[in-house]
């Protein structure tokens, strides 16, 4: 009898520590950005200040999003082109009133510890990859953020969204849309009013707010209302969590001094020699010091369409992670054909990718050159941490597992040998699981990522 509630008890715990893939304590909200409006060609390249984002002191484990409209629809890539979404960290005055946040003047942009010191200041951000990019941080591992100490007296931490989409509906050529060609935006200046050099081809200068890509003759449709939809994962900070720092390494980054990274380039196409002799892969290099070093936790490039690849190595040479792309091949959102659809990403197992104060990394970009492409961009992505991993107990389930097998032998020697034997076994099977699951614990969750659907457990208006 004893034996049986006994079973009963550990299958249910049995089940349920399988099934439960995240962590104790996550917690998930989705959010929506303010919408931003689209004509068919047209281009949105907005900022929205003080998005709504998780309170307190914290550490983030995701981040993630995708264009939806006003009907919750995800919007495919070939009809609204989402050329990125960039989130940065800020501390804004307590009480300003709305619309004195775009005063930059008046904000502490927080950076992240990367190397451009003008550009890619941002803690999180993605482009067409967005819906098919694992972005969790494995435990024990987040980004640490919202700590009130670190917030100057008369700020708070607030956290700001810049959004690029382009709408292709109905353009004479999307690519050409989705890489800013100058011509079909019909540009001579950039947004700033500066003209718009004559080798400049294509790229953000000549696809700002509110410009418009060519349509073909007489196309008409209706203007969308769209939103970025956004996720963010995260768990209360606790002193077990060891923060990681955000790196953004930039391939156009000469390492040359105040204004090295230029962020988009060009590829140019291949000529016929290399097309016969099938090498039309357009490489560029990059070496990189990295001033402060520590364990590779998370790794993931930035490419846009033409992209083939792109990886980081170490001094010594030794390869610190590579990331590839995969593309669509269908019609619908996440599986656009032709469109950058996803990224892969690295999660060395801790402590097994090691970087060195001052070591000097190298990063390659691959691209195709069967055509030319303008604006791509080779970034890549790294989380670091600086301090040692602590040694992690067992979870918490495994001690009730324990003790409730402790209770079911006690009740065994009072019913009989044969119950002893029963709990013996029992105790045996969890030992392994529980070995099984330790093992596993690391690249389960970051397996797991793409299994787990989120539900909608809130959504926010700005
Ligand atoms: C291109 O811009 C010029 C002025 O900058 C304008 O006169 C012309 O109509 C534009 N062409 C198209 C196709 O929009
Ligand atoms: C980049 O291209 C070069 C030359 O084709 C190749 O040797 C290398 O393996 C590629 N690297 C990645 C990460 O795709």
């Amino acid at each position: 009898m004893h034996t049986e509630v006994c079973l009963v008890l550990f299958s249910f715990l049995f089940l349920h520590n399988t099934e439960s893939l995240r962590p104790p304590g996550v917690k998930t909200e989705t959010f929506l950005s303010a919408p931003f409006y689209l004509k068919p060609g047209q281009v949105a390249n907005k900022y929205y200040y003080n998005i709504p984002y998780p309170k307190g002191h914290i550490a983030v484990k995701s981040f993630n999003g995708e264009v939806v409209d006003e009907y919750g629809n995800s919007i495919p890539l070939h009809e609204t082109y989402l050329h990125h979404w960039i989130v940065e960290r800020y501390y804004g005055l307590k009480d300003s009133a709305p619309g004195v946040e775009n005063d930059l003047s008046k904000i502490i942009l927080v950076r992240n510890s990367g190397l451009c010191k003008h550009t890619l200041k941002q803690y999180y951000g993605l482009g067409s990859e967005t819906r098919k990019t694992d972005t969790w941080i494995p435990d024990p591992y987040g980004i640490v953020v919202g700590n009130p100490e670190e917030v100057p007296s008369g700020y708070e931490e607030r956290w700001l969204l810049n959004l690029h989409a382009i709408d292709t509906r109905g353009v004479t050529d999307r690519l050409g849309c989705t890489e800013c060609r100058c011509n079909l935006y019909n540009v001579t200046v950039d947004e700033d009013g500066d003209k718009i050099q004559a080798n400049y081809i294509g790229g953000l200068n000549c696809c700002y707010d509110e410009t418009q890509c060519k349509l073909r003759e007489g196309f008409e449709s209706v203007t969308r209302k769209l939103f970025l939809k956004y996720t963010v994962e995260w768990v209360e900070w606790e002193p077990r969590i060891v923060p990681v720092k955000v790196y953004i390494l930039d391939i156009t980054d000469t390492g040359t001094g105040s204004d090295s990274c230029n962020v988009e380039y060009e590829v140019k196409e291949c000529n016929s020699e290399e097309r016969k002799n099938g090498d039309c892969i357009d490489t560029q290099i990059t070496r990189l010091v990295m001033p402060h070093g520590g364990d590779i936790i998370y790794g993931v490039a930035h490419q846009h369409s033409g992209g083939a690849g792109s990886a980081l190595y170490g001094q010594d040479g030794r390869l610190l992670c590579t990331s590839i792309p995969s593309y669509g091949n269908g019609k619908e959102a996440g599986n656009e054909e032709n469109y950058i659809v996803g990224m892969s990403t690295c999660y060395p197992k801790p402590g097994s990718v090691k970087i060195a104060d001052g070591e000097t990394l190298t990063l390659i970009s691959n691209y195709s050159s069967n055509q030319m492409h303008t604006g791509v961009m080779g970034l890549f992505y790294v989380l670091v941490a600086e301090e040692d991993r602590p040694l992690l107990g067992p979870p918490k389930n495994m001690i009730c597992f324990n003790s409730l097998l402790t209770w079911c032998i006690e009740m065994s020697v009072k019913t009989g040998a044969v119950f002893i034997a029963g709990a013996t076994l029992i105790s045996i099977a969890t030992m392994s699981l529980y070995k099984l699951h330790r093992k596993n614990q690391y690249e389960a969750l970051a397996t797991a990522r793409g299994m787990v659907s989120h539900p909608k457990k809130r959504i926010h208006y700005v």
